[in-house]
């Protein structure tokens, strides 16, 4: 494990103010701006105000950043669809589940965040098992998960890492149930694409949908992106295709004509104009750093960050060593998570809580210095409240 951080990722701490006098923990529920972000949508805005709405460049950005995406996971950006939110992602690919055959069934973690489990919940309504696996050590395990699967089985949806407890999926494990039945696997990956590497995962992926307001690290909100395999493509009926679903979409805004794109484009949803403009900045900025230095620092804060709770006898859920991610929860033992964040904001530090626990979230814009004043302020604070 590397012990510095590298260079581009040290110097790229210089990029976010907030990091000046304080310690943010809390990517895993936004993202930290950054001064080339700031300044990317202060010039469009100056611009639009001046010179009207450019449009055309904000759709540019738009492209550069599925590029970008689709790098960083490993595809091409003809298997990349632009999508406003994970929610509508799953719900474009739960719609394709017309009316249940005997035994049909999907099979959901039980403690999935929302946008990747209300979406499937649906689908009892035509007719499917909606199967959910309970959590163990803050995720799925795939001998669960296989208890549940069967020839019936259509679909399997999971998060890469899990919002709450930071569980990373053994993508691999579920990978090889799912193709043992030929159902798809439909993965969220908003806690861990930018901040863990899945390109070794995706061969075993249908669908990867993440949005871009956590470890991409615009929060915006408004544009995400939605991997679909290749040899899916034609099998997915595009339902929520308008003028950007278009082989050229400038050419795309009436009918009688529909030529919808050949690559994952026919996916598109109409996205937020200001956030392709973030995106674009915030994307580069990560190539830039380099995403592969960017998981390396970020698998040495995780691993500091537990020994140095251990070490200030602050508890930690237990997840299994090989499910251990870049997000941390440590249980608050019932106690009200509000003074506890109150206490560690006044400290200067900002994480956030969920599900019980104080989530503590790393990315390689923290530095071990953060972590000793998170554990200082932690250890003092549990003892308190
Ligand atoms: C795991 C996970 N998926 C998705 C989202 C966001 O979903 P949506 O894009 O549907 O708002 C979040 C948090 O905002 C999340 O933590």
């Amino acid at each position: 494990m590397t012990s510095e951080p590298s260079s581009s990722v040290r110097l790229a701490r210089e990029e976010f103010p907030f990091l000046a006098d304080r310690v943010y923990l809390n990517t895993a529920a936004v993202g930290l701006g950054c001064r080339r972000l700031a300044s990317a949508y202060k010039s469009f805005i100056d611009e639009w105000t001046a010179d009207g709405l450019d449009f055309v460049r904000a759709e540019r950005a738009a492209d550069a950043s599925r590029a970008a995406f689709a790098r960083i996971i490993g595809a091409s950006p003809d298997d990349v669809a632009l999508i406003p939110a994970v929610s509508a992602a799953a719900g474009l690919v739960a719609a394709q589940f017309t009316g249940a055959a005997a035994g049909e069934n999907l099979v959901i973690g039980a403690q999935e965040y929302s946008s990747n489990h209300f979406p499937w919940r649906q689908l009892a309504a035509r007719g499917y098992d909606i199967r959910q696996v309970p959590f163990r050590g803050g995720g799925i395990d795939p001998d669960d998960l296989a208890a549940r699967v069967d020839g019936g089985t259509r679909l399997i949806a999971l998060s890469a890492v899990q919002t709450a407890t930071g569980h990373r999926s053994d993508l691999a494990a579920v990978s090889a149930i799912a193709s043992g039945v030929g159902a798809w696997v439909f993965v969220d990956g908003s806690q861990s694409v930018g901040a863990l590497d899945m390109a070794a995962d995706l061969p075993g992926i249908d669908f990867l949908a993440a949005s871009d307001h956590k470890f991409l690290l615009n929060a915006a909100r408004g544009m995400g992106y939605l991997y679909v395999r290749q040899s899916l493509r034609e099998q997915i009926l595009p339902l929520g295709a308008g003028w950007k679903a278009g082989a050229v979409p400038f050419e795309s805004f009436f009918g009688p004509r529909m030529e919808l794109s050949d690559t994952a484009s026919r996916f598109d949803s109409s996205i937020s104009w200001l956030a392709a403009i973030g995106d674009e900045v915030c994307l580069s900025l990560l190539e830039q750093v380099g995403p592969s230095d960017i998981y390396a620092w970020n698998r040495t804060l995780a691993a500091t960050l537990r020994q140095a709770l251990a070490d200030a006898s602050v508890s930690v859920l237990q997840v299994p060593a090989a499910n251990q991610s870049h997000i941390v929860a440590a249980p608050l033992g019932g106690r009200d998570p509000a003074p506890v964040l109150a206490r560690l904001r006044s400290s200067g530090i900002i994480c956030s809580a969920r599900d019980g626990n104080l989530r503590i979230s790393l990315h390689f814009y923290n530095n071990l210095a953060d972590i000793e004043r998170l554990t200082t302020a932690l250890a003092r604070c549990m003892k308190d409240v």
